[in-house]
């Protein structure tokens, strides 16, 4: 019993240090604000930027894990949940904040829900667009991990 706590800590410890919520620096003053990402913001060179948005309330997105792109995910506008799952336990994180960026590294399976209207999810990546680096079949996910 006091092995399967123990073992459930240190699982829960490893997906909280594989996925970090990191903070963006803001400016603000009575015109508004002003966030900005430059090197050391994000631990990796940014290669590419995309975003959904026009995201109908009840959509799913994401359901993928990568081999080699490392992620941000920010909620530039309204708000999501992303479940972020490293093979062996799952969390479920609510993005609200322009300032908050969620970090996700290789070989994490995310999925993308709830969004609120006018959501906008901006993604910075460590990679360019490559179908062949995405894991996108949850057992192959899991296989690859053992593996
Ligand atoms: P998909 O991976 O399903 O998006 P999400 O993970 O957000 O649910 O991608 C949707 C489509 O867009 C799919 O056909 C691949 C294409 N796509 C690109 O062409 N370039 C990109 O940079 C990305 C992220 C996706």
């Amino acid at each position: 019993m006091a092995g399967s706590i123990k073992l459930s800590i240190k699982i829960y410890m490893n997906i909280l240090n594989k996925t970090v919520l990191l903070n963006i620096p803001k400016v603000h003053d009575e015109r508004g604000s002003l966030a900005v990402i430059e090197k050391d913001v994000v631990p990796f060179e940014i290669k590419r930027v995309y975003y959904l948005y026009d995201v109908p309330s009840d959509s799913f997105r994401g359901g993928h894990a990568h081999k080699e792109q490392e992620s941000v995910v920010i909620a530039l506008s309204g708000s999501f949940e992303v479940v972020v799952d490293d093979g062996h336990t799952r969390k479920r994180i609510m993005l609200n904040k322009p300032t908050q960026g969620l970090y996700i590294p290789t070989y994490i399976w995310r999925e993308i829900d709830n969004f609120s209207s006018g959501a906008v999810c901006l993604v910075l990546a460590s990679t360019t667009y490559n179908e062949d680096e995405y894991l996108r079949d949850y057992e192959e996910f899991k296989n690859q991990l053992s593996g």
